[in-house]
């Protein structure tokens, strides 16, 4: 049997060197267009990306997302990134840190205080570590350890099914977040993971106690393709672009809850920010990109950012919004294969399109 840490350690090497996004699916923000005003009220640099998540100030509206720890070159990223995220005044979440409670030795791969002071930092497990007893009693240990400001809970029930050693153990899972939420004295962020969160499932993390929901959507990372990857072999390719589509994620959560929304997966630019931000949510969460551009070193991961907020910049820019609030509530249009999910789903796209969504 494969230890945590060595299953951590493989899962960052394949999404690093092999072809993991998903295939046939997209986050649906090519669907998207915000509507081009040729007469911007606003100089560029007038523009502000600030904002308040969860009580702590950001200088923009970006999450780096829970990756990676366990192991000596998860350690070395995580205090990279964390470094770089104190530096632009971004979140920044550790990966899952089932490896340090499972040995305590390792937790020191995931503290980062020391590179990242005021940073809105987040820890991470998934559910088949807090169902049970003690899920409380880690959930805590694994805030405290790294001195988080936030618990960020997975639910990556895809990935659990499709690897071979998996644990699809979800039973009790709500009731498990429940308990952390009541017990922690930090707020608690639910996310996905790539398949998305649906507003039934949203509306019960909120009631749960959940403070934030990254939808985490399809289109970006495929966590069944990283497990076929590894294995050669299981459901890995028949369920390779499972899940619903970002962009659908981040409308279907952002309509039926008050709690801020996080879009991820498959953001990959600043444009695909800009669009997630119009639709309703409050940051954007990126995994993959940061950490291909942190594999490469530190002046690399500084220019992808770099680019990636000047790109957002300029697309508010475009939509002659000066700040993220007039971002969310401009005008956009959503087109084929998003419109018809969210049709489907009972959205009214005109309703949708007009703006002034929170
Ligand atoms: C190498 C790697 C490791 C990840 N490990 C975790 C993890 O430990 N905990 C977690 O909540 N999400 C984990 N994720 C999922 C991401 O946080 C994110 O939800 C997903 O990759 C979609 O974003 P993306 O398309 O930008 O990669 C991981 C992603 C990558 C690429």
């Amino acid at each position: 049997m494969r230890t945590t840490r060595m299953r951590k350690s493989e899962h960052l090497e394949i999404c690093l060197r092999r072809d993991v996004e998903a295939i046939l699916k997209s986050t649906g923000f090519e669907d998207v267009e915000l509507i081009h005003d040729a007469l911007p009220e606003v100089d560029f640099d007038e523009i502000s990306l600030k904002t308040t998540f969860l009580g702590k100030k950001l200088q923009a509206p970006v999450m780096i997302l829970p990756m990676t720890g366990g192991h000596p070159r998860g350690g070395r990223l995580n205090l990279l990134m964390a470094s770089i995220a104190q530096e632009f005044g971004l979140a920044f979440g550790v990966g899952s840190q089932r490896a340090g409670l499972e040995n305590p030795r390792l937790m020191s791969t995931y503290k980062v205080r020391k590179v990242a002071p005021d940073v809105f930092l987040l820890g991470n497990l998934g559910i088949p570590q807090l169902l049970g007893k003690k899920g409380p009693q880690l959930a805590r240990y694994a805030v405290e350890s790294i001195d988080a400001d936030a618990l960020s809970i997975h639910l990556n029930p895809l990935q659990e099914v499709v690897q071979p050693e998996g644990q699809p153990t979800f039973r009790g899972g709500l009731r498990a977040i429940s308990k952390v939420c009541n017990t922690l004295d930090v707020p608690v962020i639910v996310k996905e993971t790539g398949a998305g969160i649906n507003r039934r499932v949203a509306k019960k993390l909120v009631s749960a106690g959940a403070a934030a929901i990254d939808v985490s959507g399809a289109g970006g990372t495929s966590w069944a393709g990283v497990e076929l990857h590894r294995a050669g072999r299981g459901l890995g390719a028949t369920f390779w672009d499972w899940g619903i589509p970002t962009a659908v994620a981040v409308i279907e959560v952002a309509e039926s809850v008050s709690v801020p929304v996080i879009a991820s997966g498959g953001v990959r630019s600043g444009l695909d920010a800009a669009k997630a931000l119009a639709l309703g949510a409050d940051l954007v969460g990126l995994a993959l990109p940061v950490l291909k551009a942190a594999a490469k070193g530190e002046k690399s991961l500084r220019q992808f950012l770099t680019s990636f907020l000047l790109e957002l910049k300029a697309a508010m820019f475009l939509c002659g919004c000066k700040n993220l609030k007039e971002l969310c509530n401009t005008e956009v249009v959503i087109t084929g294969r998003t419109a018809e999910w969210l049709t489907a789903r009972g959205f009214s796209i005109t309703k949708l399109c007009r703006g002034k969504r929170r």
